[in-house]
């Protein structure tokens, strides 16, 4: 008898302990969206969180590209303390599960019908080894070029549509002085406008073989030879202060006239709208010469945690994301096109559609490709191989023919 109260006094006093101590569902978030039109984009996600009861720390590691965000990332896996969301792209979300850290999602992916409202080409970099492993929110366009309207108009030029045609006008901007072209000198930057030049003079093919395929014959060959000299002609068209500067910070240079162009992921479109610009009269899009389009997914992976409120956070975070009114509202205010298929496009601007045609059309035709330099084409140290070479390139006097040399080396080593 005496055995039995205690037992049943023993289990009360957990029941009441587990109802009283859990507050709900709650995550931590890591991500590095920190610039204007990406922290107007985070918000976004984080009060619909904290309106489904979700509490929210926010976990924001500045740097454009996520190097320092991914840096930041590792050095909280190996305290064995990982933040409950992480955002992640590319093959490093396998990369992560394979080292057994990330949860698998796929009840959520389940009840809220994952593969019927995104794309195949999506949900592929979504899964691992069979499981969904992340959530998207977005697609992002990489081969875009932003310009300043009227310091285009008010000189007598278009948006140019072969590379000569960006040549010539940068040149003839520059001579009367203008900044041609907006850059910031970080790797990753340096990168981005890199792999844009490379679909553009080399076409998708090239591009596949070269950095999807990573293919010895493309990666030495005369057209990779060609990109780098394209390449020595963009460092032609920077400022002397380029370097270390934020890709924000070259946005504002196009926004308030200083600077022409600037290449750069679409996200610098949710900075122009930030700052209350309006696209086809304060600024242009356009996509870079040539075929195709690079796209590079941004999404959340959930690291293995424990306990009940972080595990329902995460719950409740994967299934918001993929939400359609979220990625609706988050995309309008990023800069990127949803993932989901089924959300109106109404309210999105022209660039945004150009955007959508253009992806439609590129994987009809396949030309739909993934950005390396996004890390949405390859493992990190390969990536890593490529960027390391560019930069040391546009930094350099290097000649195209030693870049290629190097490039097809680091490449080697990387294996
Ligand atoms: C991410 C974007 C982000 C940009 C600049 C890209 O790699 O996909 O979401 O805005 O980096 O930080």
């Amino acid at each position: 008898m005496f055995k039995k109260l205690v037992v049943a006094a023993v289990a009360t006093s957990f029941t009441l302990t587990a109802s009283v101590s859990y507050a709900g569902p709650k995550a931590e978030v890591l991500h590095w969206w920190t610039s204007g039109g990406e922290a107007k984009s985070v918000a976004v996600l984080q009060k619909e969180f904290s309106e489904n009861g979700g509490s929210w720390t926010d976990m924001p590691v500045a740097g454009g590209g996520g190097d320092a965000a991914m840096t930041a990332l590792r050095a909280r896996v190996l305290s064995g303390n990982a933040p409950a969301a992480v955002q992640l792209k590319g093959p490093s979300i396998q990369e992560w599960y394979e080292e057994g850290a990330l949860a698998d999602i796929s009840a959520v992916a389940k009840k809220n019908n994952w593969s019927k409202v995104l794309p195949a080409s999506i949900a592929g970099h979504m899964k691992c080894e069979g499981k969904w492993c992340a959530a998207p929110v977005n697609v992002h366009r990489i081969d875009w070029i932003w310009a300043n309207a009227s310091v285009l108009s008010s000189n007598g030029f278009g948006m140019p549509k072969t590379w000569d045609e960006f040549n010539a006008t940068a040149r003839a901007l520059q001579a009367k002085g203008i900044i041609p072209l907006a850059h910031g000198g970080q790797a990753w930057q340096d990168a981005t406008v890199f792999e844009a030049v490379a679909l553009g003079i080399g076409g998708a093919n090239f591009f596949h073989d070269a950095f999807v395929k990573l293919d010895k014959k493309a990666l030495q060959s005369d057209t990779m030879i060609k990109v780098f000299d394209q390449m020595r002609i963009m460092r032609g068209f920077v400022d002397k202060n380029f370097s270390g500067r934020d890709w924000n910070l070259a946005t504002a240079m196009v926004m308030n006239g200083e600077a022409a162009f600037q290449i750069m992921g679409d996200w610098a479109k949710g900075e122009f709208l930030a700052a209350g610009k309006v696209p086809g009269k304060d600024f242009l899009c356009a996509s870079t010469p040539g075929e195709g389009f690079l796209y590079n997914v941004d999404s959340f992976a959930m690291f293995k945690v424990k306990g009940s409120e972080r595990q329902d956070g995460q719950k409740l975070l994967a299934k918001l994301i993929v939400g359609k009114n979220f990625q609706k509202v988050f995309n309008l205010n990023k800069g990127s096109i949803p993932a989901r298929t089924d959300v109106s496009l109404n309210e999105f601007d022209h660039c945004a559609h150009v955007s959508a045609a253009d992806m439609n059309a590129s994987s009809v035709g396949g030309t739909l490709l993934p950005s390396y330099a996004h890390g949405m084409a390859l493992r990190g140290a390969q990536a890593g191989a490529i960027t390391d070479t560019v930069t040391a390139h546009f930094n350099s006097k290097m000649s195209s023919k030693d870049a290629v040399a190097m490039l097809v080396k680091a490449i080697d080593n990387s294996k």
